[in-house]
């Protein structure tokens, strides 16, 4: 394996504190302009956009079966509202300006305040012009902690993300066409809690919960942990009820989280978070190792498994989500509010994709469901780039190819030309989005929502 320090050397180490709060957790979350070293020292600082001056910005950590409320203050040059992603909350509370909210304005603040049935690994981020926004830092990782949690010695959040600075510490234009087209935006510079690969360290034997956060704005990342061994136990925030032994290769789209309880059993010096590129892997993190060596312990982590909604599959109503265009896509027309355009039209109003056939958040539901109804859509990436598809508000499972229903997720991958089957109960009442979660995808077309009531 080799290491790049992309550019340089490494920042200070971030921490996150590590115990929940009783209750109502109550915090305030200032969205606001800060600079940040995020290119090694000697080069020039970032100007972030961040919340409570941080990047990635406070963690946010209540516990299963209490409420958040969250004042956001928004001291941005521009409008923004903040998306709990993955928490099956109430859906005012969801933060979509057009369909559950409105933007909060330049100097305004908005009161979030909902309840939290579900513990696991979850993120906020900004969820007004979100390529730009989160690309500029408006993110931090949301931790709901077991009312019983599982013994650990050390819980360390990831925050994985890829950005692109120019060698000025400036970010990249947004108005690339190029990216809205294609792949999305990608960055030039791997980090882990904001950082490049910073260093957590641990101690031989012990046990510790490492908590993967997608947070980049397009990338999929092949990733590995190398020096421990244990399971995979929860997968975007909702535990396995059969842990996975840990794999050589965690693949996560933008958004994905998965959690993992591991033991430190390197006799090395080091352990690492690889990334896994086409020319080879890169740390992303690393964990210096001390201490005497030690043998993993066996017991595998069952978590406490979230309320569940149970699917039924045979009675479930059905859509099918064809998903189009792109670069190399052929879609020749699409509809934009209710009329039909031509691909050079829509490209000129910064549009390249399309869910069955129409470009931008359609003025029906792709389904409308009836609270308790369960609902399987199929979907068809017909293009020739990785999607990530993202339901707000409930968790689904894929349905399988022998007809079973895999884990639960809020977040899935479609390879180009792929097509997957999604199966959930409509549980929760509202108007939830159903997006690329690629956000210049999302910028140019892929959106659609669900209604249930
Ligand atoms: Cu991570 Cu529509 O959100
Ligand atoms: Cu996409």
């Amino acid at each position: 394996m080799q290491r790049r320090h992309f550019l340089g050397t490494l920042a200070a180490v971030s921490v996150f504190p590590h115990d929940g709060f009783g209750q109502t957790s109550t915090s305030r979350l200032v969205a606001g302009v800060h600079r940040q070293q995020v290119l090694p020292a000697g080069y020039p600082g970032t100007e972030m956009w961040s919340f409570d001056a941080a990047f990635p910005g406070t963690a946010l950590r209540a516990r299963q079966g209490d409420r958040l409320a969250v004042t956001v203050e928004n001291q941005l040059p521009q409008a923004t509202s903040v998306h709990w992603h993955g928490l099956r909350l109430e859906n005012g509370m969801d933060g979509v300006p057009g369909l559950t909210q409105a933007p909060i304005a330049k100097g305004a603040s908005f009161d979030y305040d909902f309840a939290l049935p579900d513990a696991g690994t979850y993120w906020y981020h900004s969820h007004a012009k979100s390529m730009e926004q989160i690309e500029r830092g408006l993110y931090g990782p949301l931790i709901i902690n077991e009312i019983d949690p599982p013994d650990v010695d050390q819980d360390i959040t990831l925050m994985i993300d890829d950005i692109r600075l120019e060698q000025d510490g400036s970010f990249a234009a947004f108005d690339n066409f190029h990216d809205l087209s294609h792949a999305g935006r990608i960055g030039n510079l791997w980090l882990a809690n904001g950082q490049i690969d910073p260093a957590y360290p641990l101690k031989r034997g012990e046990r510790v919960r490492v908590r993967l956060i997608n947070a980049a704005n397009a990338r999929v990342f092949t990733l590995g942990l190398q020096g421990f061994d244990g399971w995979v136990v929860a997968l975007d925030g909702m535990p396995l009820n059969d842990p996975q032994a840990l794999p050589e290769e965690l693949v996560l789209a933008p958004a994905q989280r998965v959690d993992l309880i591991v033991d430190v059993t390197t006799d090395d010096e080091e352990a690492f978070l690889i990334t896994f590129e086409r020319d080879g892997g890169y740390a992303i993190a690393h964990f210096p190792v001390s201490g005497p060596s030690k043998a993993a312990r066996s017991e595998k982590v069952i978590l406490p498994p979230n309320p569940d909604f149970p699917i039924d599959l045979a009675n479930a109503r059905t859509a099918t989500l064809l998903i189009e265009g792109g670069a190399m896509g052929g879609m020749r027309a699409a509809r934009l509010d209710g009329q039909e355009l031509g691909a050079r039209e829509l490209a000129g109003r910064g549009l390249f994709w399309a869910l069955n056939g129409v470009a931008g958040r359609p003025e029906t539901p792709l389904l409308d469901l009836s609270l308790g109804e369960s609902a399987r859509i199929g979907m068809a990436n017909n293009t020739a780039f990785p999607h990530g598809m993202h339901l707000h508000g409930m968790h689904f499972s894929e349905v399988l190819a022998d007809g079973s229903l895999g884990p639960l997720r809020d977040t899935i991958l479609l390879n180009p030309q792929e097509t997957r089957e999604i199966a959930f109960q409509a549980h929760n009442p509202g108007d939830w989005l159903f997006h690329c979660h690629m956000l210049a995808h999302h910028q140019a077309g892929m959106g659609s929502w669900i209604r249930v009531s």
